[in-house]
């Protein structure tokens, strides 16, 4: 891998091409029906690097060890994780969102204080399952989702946002607002561009109105009362600025951070729940106390549940090697390749559920048979690496530990398996999970 130009280097074009019947949409709509099936079929035809255009993306494609650690190492300065996020994202979110940000999740998570974080994901979770009653029936992906929610928000929107009557409120705003919907949903983004991203506006305008009311309710309360984790770092970025200007700041602050959290966590907390109650001898051992089995387990979901393709735009002109050859890569090429197809390959076993894949933490317990360990992932590699990964650790194990100990749980599905369609973020399933519960486990 190289950064300049190297004469050696042979131009991107000289790589295999996937042919498309119709112009500009190239092979785009066989790709949106399966990618990750579709990724490895072109992998098959023609090799571990090929390009591809559609939709006026020009795609270079990487899938061998040399390939993807390559890809992973380029620097941001010249193939952009940012740029090529917003590229997406920007079909989607309204861009004014975008426009004037203080608060990233590397801040906040870089100063983690863990007591508070902890303290506050425990009450949302305690509320949620007190929210359930006695006994019932939950779909297991839909209730993730509004425990996500309340755990995020309780971390870094204030836990203001999670009151009755607020939280009902918030919640179907964050949803139309939600952006990995235009990588679950992909047809759905022709929706957002043909009503001028309508419904995301109102969204947007609905939680700034809610975030005026939870910041003078605040203002109003001691500093030693508010036990706010996170969100008193995301208000302290916005001190001293006038009234409007710094409740509007904060609100799509926080908008930001938790669209960031909407794409993975709940989708991870859902097949970790879902893989246990698959394996009643290792759910006995969670609900026995053993929390080193239940963290294997909910990295091990990720990494088979993930459907992230890894999206580069280039910047500058680079050089990317596989294998066989160099490839020089010019700006506004897409750089790219998809964790669904290598998380699952590499070493025998890999398409099959084990939670000894890994050992205790993220590291993944087999690397050592892999010809390059970038390629298994479950929250990224180098710089990009996920900034919230220990965060959305704690949060999965604690949701399902509080989950397994209070109720009786009986699943009420069968071999769920991942979306079809879905480019991007951990996995929704092609069937609804629906889970019976029974107070008392
Ligand atoms: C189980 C939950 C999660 C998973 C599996 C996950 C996975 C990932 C992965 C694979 C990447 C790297 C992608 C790439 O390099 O192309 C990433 C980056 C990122 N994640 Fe997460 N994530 C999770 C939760 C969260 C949460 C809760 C937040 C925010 C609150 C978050 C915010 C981010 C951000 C901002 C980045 C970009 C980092 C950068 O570009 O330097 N993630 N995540």
């Amino acid at each position: 891998m190289s950064t300049a130009e190297a004469p050696s280097a042979l131009p991107w074009t000289a790589a295999p091409r996937i042919p498309g019947r119709l112009p500009w949409i190239g092979p785009g709509l066989a790709l949106l029906n399966d990618p990750t099936a579709w990724f490895q079929r072109q992998r098959d035809r023609l090799g571990d690097t090929y390009v591809f255009e559609t939709f006026g993306y020009r795609v270079f494609n990487v899938f061998s060890p040399v390939g993807v650690k390559n890809l992973w190492a380029l620097p941001e300065s010249h193939a952009s994780k940012g740029v090529g996020d917003f590229a997406l994202l920007s079909h989607k979110v309204p861009a004014e969102l975008f426009d004037g940000r203080r608060t990233f999740p590397h801040g906040l998570f870089a100063r983690e204080n863990v007591e508070v974080y902890l303290a506050n994901l425990g009450e949302a979770v305690d509320r949620e399952l007190a929210d359930l009653g006695g006994a019932g029936e939950f779909e297991a992906f839909a209730f993730t989702r509004r425990l996500a929610h309340r755990m995020g928000l309780a971390s870094w929107g204030s836990p203001l946002a999670t009151r009755p009557g607020r939280l009902e409120k918030l919640l179907p705003a964050f949803d139309a607002l939600d952006s990995s919907e235009s990588f679950v949903h992909p047809s759905k983004g022709f929706l957002t561009w043909a009503s001028g991203k309508r419904r995301e506006r109102a969204a947007l305008a609905e939680i700034e109105t809610i975030y005026r009311e939870i910041l003078a309710e605040r203002d109003a309360t001691k500093e030693a009362d508010r036990n706010e984790g996170f969100f008193a770092d995301l208000c302290a970025n916005w001190e001293g600025e006038p009234e409007e200007v710094r409740a509007t700041g904060i609100a799509r602050d926080v908008m930001l951070v938790h669209m960031g959290s909407q794409s993975n966590l709940f989708a991870a907390m859902a097949w970790t729940l879902i893989h246990l109650l698959e394996r009643p001898d290792l759910l006995e051992r969670v609900r026995g106390g053993d929390e080193r089995l239940l963290e294997q387990c909910a990295h091990e979901s990720i990494r088979l549940r993930q459907r992230s393709i890894v999206l580069r735009q280039i910047l500058e002109p680079c050089v990317i090697e596989d294998e066989h050859a160099a490839y020089q890569l010019e700006p506004g090429l897409f750089l790219a390749t998809m964790m669904s197809v290598t998380n699952v390959q590499g070493a025998e076993g890999l398409d099959r559920f084990d939670p000894e894949h890994y050992s205790g933490g993220p590291r993944f317990a087999r690397q050592g048979e892999l010809p390059a360990r970038e390629l298994v992932t479950t929250f990224g590699h180098g710089a990009h690496y996920c900034p919230a990964a220990r965060f959305s650790t704690r949060a999965i194990c604690l949701a399902t530990k509080a989950l397994v100990d209070r109720f009786t749980l009986e699943p009420r599905f069968r071999a769920p398996q991942p979306r079809r369609r879905q480019i991007g973020g951990v996995s929704r399933a092609d069937r609804p999970c629906r889970i019976r519960y029974r107070g008392g486990a």
